[in-house]
């Protein structure tokens, strides 16, 4: 590696992926079973056909295409996911100054932080452990410390905020929350979300909710919530310090579109706006077309659902008399305390069954007890439902034979 100018970049970690690929590099995958990958969090269920067919109109596509798009979005896009949000979460959003649309949360994620934060030397940005990894290098590359606050399988793999000292909630200028969590499932309850955002008005931060897998859940009694209705229902109704971070990826099957979307305080939307327009980051007039299209649809949305319930139900009945299975209240992974230590468990699974899962340890930071994704593994659900049962079939015979 050449010597980098901006010396953050050496702060920066291995991405999962890379680590899994260099922990996996010298294992002989079995050779007579078929290779099944539950590592990668990519939908695989097929992209609306609407979406697709708008895509396809080449009529539309030539206006589309010959202007440059607005970074803030069209009016329709904006006045559609405005719609969804009020169908969805009972809030109401002004989609002038409420709304921004954005390439993907992951970028939003990413770039938030280099807008709002300081750069002051002490400043700080809280993130769950474990935790998706952009966060970390959000705040790092910001020049922010990154504190982990650990979703505690004791309780449920919730996080416990009422740990933290008033030194900590001083220098603290955002905090990540994964709500349903990446890679826990877990779905944060309205009133630690509120306890939240209180604590932001008395120690003035912003809470950054990435809901982006909140159109995936198992229980049509308890949909998750958002951040926004629980800052609307405490009275915070201009949303201040609170922002959301919402996709088209997992919502609608569309990770290739990088669509998606910010909402929230109007204040920092405007700051965030001016820093977008400087970056250059405007989304495509098409796809910002064609998004549009999918806010408004909830049918297919609906099908995605049917499509994973039936897996996770496949799935658990099979692996649950032999793991000790907690199951995800959103999203499409299974959090799975392992027998033996994970990265060895990925790598035996591997080689004697042809599964690839992603190591705990490589999603979560030692932050001074002990790694908590040690002793699990994250399986993302997201192949065919032919597939996913015969990789729990294998997991299940992998435990059996207890041969790590
Ligand atoms: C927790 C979490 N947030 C954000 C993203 C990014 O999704 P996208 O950029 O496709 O919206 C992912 C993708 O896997 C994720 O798991």
């Amino acid at each position: 590696m050449t010597a980098s100018f901006n010396h953050r970049l050496d702060s920066l970690q291995d991405y999962p992926f890379e680590r899994l690929r260099a922990l996996t590099a010298n294992s002989a995958p079995n050779p007579d079973l078929a290779a099944i990958s539950l590592s990668l969090g990519e939908p695989r269920h097929p992209p609306p056909d609407f979406v697709i067919a708008a895509l396809s109109d080449t009529h539309r596509l030539q206006s589309l295409l010959a202007t440059y798009p607005a970074t803030r979005g069209s009016d329709e896009l904006r006045a559609s996911i405005a719609g969804w949000m009020a169908h969805r979460f009972s809030v109401t959003l002004d989609p002038e100054t409420h709304i921004l649309p954005v390439n993907g949360s992951r970028e939003a994620l990413f770039s938030f932080a280099q807008a709002v934060l300081s750069g002051n030397s002490g400043s700080a940005v809280m993130l769950p452990n474990p935790f998706y990894q952009i966060y970390e290098g959000a705040a790092l590359l910001a020049g922010a410390a990154p504190i982990y606050v650990g979703n505690d399988p004791a309780n449920g793999y919730q996080q416990d905020f009422n740990q933290i000292d008033d030194e900590i909630w001083r220098r603290t200028e955002l905090v990540y929350l994964c709500s349903p969590g990446n890679p826990t499932g877990q779905v944060m309850e309205e009133s630690q979300m509120q306890q939240l955002i209180g604590l932001a008005h008395r120690h003035d931060f912003i809470v950054a909710a990435d809901e982006c897998y909140a159109e995936i859940y198992f229980d049509d009694q308890a949909p998750p919530g958002s951040l926004l209705s629980a800052s609307a229902n405490m009275g915070n109704r201009d949303f201040a310090r609170c922002v959301v971070f919402h996709s088209l990826s997992k919502r609608s099957n569309l990770p290739g579109l990088r669509s998606g979307f910010v909402a929230g305080d109007a204040k920092i939307l405007a700051d965030y706006l001016r820093y977008r327009t400087y970056h250059g980051c405007a989304m495509g007039a098409h796809h910002q077309f064609v998004s549009s299209l999918a806010w408004q649809d909830e049918a297919h949305v609906e099908d995605n659902r049917v499509l994973y319930r039936r897996k996770f139900a496949a799935v658990s009945e099979l692996l649950e008399p032999h793991f000790p299975l907690q199951q995800p209240q959103g999203g499409f992974y299974h959090w799975l305390p392992t027998p033996v230590d994970d990265q060895t468990f990925c790598q035996t699974l591997l080689e004697q069954y042809n599964v690839t899962v992603m190591p705990g340890t490589f999603l979560a930071r030692d932050a001074g007890a002990g790694n908590p994704g040690s002793h699990h593994v994250r399986l993302a659900w997201v192949a065919e439902l032919d597939n996913c049962i015969t990789a729990a079939e294998r997991l299940v015979e992998f435990v059996r034979q207890g041969s790590f």
